[in-house]
């Protein structure tokens, strides 16, 4: 079964073909970064605007690559929700009137589940199993279920992980998005250099709630001293390194308490920071619990991952039709386990 996945719910306009949810035909991704970069940040309207001129070019390019007909394209997937809601109706509506067009099947896909599902592409990774997902809108860490099915055993009170990543890169005068950028530099300091505040939740809410806006803040206050003459800048890679430590620890650790809550021994990462290095670095070396994470050019938001959860969907006879809408935020059922 071959299915046409398009994913433009933020500043990717991406469009893949991929055989029985895993063999990737072809798959382009154009990113608008350069557009949003002045901004620091993704300005809505611009990237509906972008979507709106790129999402042709782009289909051509990824039907051209892959020599693949539309007559032998079985469905078409498109992400759906979460996002912003004028970036994901220029996808839905490229989608649906390829589905008039040619009469086959349509899928909504949610773009979180299809995060995790992107490690799949590579593996056979099997269902349950606790899934990381992590972006510049999203910290989660939910039980994955099925394809499909997922509940929320934390999230993130305040900003996301990748947010913080983004925000302590503009405090340190680093480029957007930012996360790259401290990966890189925190290679060369000393993640041990600075003892960075980790948030502690007593009482109320999830114990596997993270936040982020605390380390954040210790962070810019750091930086704020090596504006003083007499502090040299070198210090920044150790800040780097150390604000990364911190950041990805706290995961770790929520991560940890899952595994322990749950008994379930997979653990599977996702999302644009799924890319970072010491991220990867610590899931390798986990005992005892079997880690995945995609591969670097399918952390970020991609095609792929749409058309290979779509499969999943058509292959069971849905098709959600020409009503199907975009939803740009949706509310995730929390875990019932005592956690
Ligand atoms: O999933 P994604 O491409 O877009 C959405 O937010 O949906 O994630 C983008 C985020 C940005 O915050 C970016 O700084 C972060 O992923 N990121 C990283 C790395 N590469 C990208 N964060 C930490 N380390 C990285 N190597
Ligand atoms: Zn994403």
């Amino acid at each position: 079964m071959t299915v046409l996945g398009i994913e433009s719910s933020c500043d990717e306009c991406s469009l893949a073909l991929v055989q029985d949810g895993k063999k990737i035909l072809s798959q382009v991704i154009a990113t608008q970064i350069s557009h949003h970069e002045k901004y620091q940040g993704v300005v809505p309207e611009l990237a509906s605007r972008l979507h709106t001129e790129w999402i042709l070019p782009v289909y051509r390019e990824c039907l051209e690559n892959s020599g693949v007909e539309p007559e032998s394209i079985d469905g078409i997937a498109v992400t759906n929700r979460p996002g912003l809601t004028g970036s994901l109706l220029v996808g839905l509506s490229f989608a649906k009137g390829l589905a008039l067009g040619w009469n086959k099947p349509l899928v909504g896909v949610d773009h979180i589940l299809a995060h995790l599902y992107a490690p799949q592409l590579e593996f056979d990774i099997p269902y349950p199993f606790l899934g990381l997902l992590v972006s510049g809108g999203h910290s989660l860490v939910v039980l994955a279920r099925d394809v499909d099915d997922m509940e929320v055993l934390g999230t993130t009170i305040d900003d996301a992980v990748g947010e913080a990543f983004d925000k302590v890169a503009k405090h340190l005068g680093l480029g957007y998005p930012g996360g790259k950028y401290i990966d890189q530099l925190a290679q060369k300091g000393n993640p041990e250099a600075y003892l960075f505040p980790k948030p502690n939740f007593h009482g109320k809410g999830s114990s596997m709630d993270v936040s982020y806006s605390g380390l954040k803040t210790a962070v810019a206050h750091q930086r704020e001293r090596f504006r003083n003459p007499k502090v040299s800048e070198a210090g920044l890679p150790d800040l780097a390194a150390s604000f990364q430590k911190t950041a990805v620890d706290i995961l770790l650790a929520k991560l940890k308490k899952a595994v322990k809550a749950t008994g379930i021994k997979t653990v599977v990462a996702g999302g644009g920071v799924a890319a970072n290095s010491y991220l990867r670095r610590s899931l390798e070396e986990w005992k005892g619990v079997k880690t995945y994470y995609p591969r670097l050019d399918l952390c970020g938001d991609n095609g792929a991952m749409i058309a290979g959860l779509g499969y999943h969907l058509l292959r069971r006879g849905e098709d959600h039709g020409l009503h199907l809408m975009v939803e740009s935020r949706v509310v995730r059922p929390r875990s019932p386990l005592p956690l």
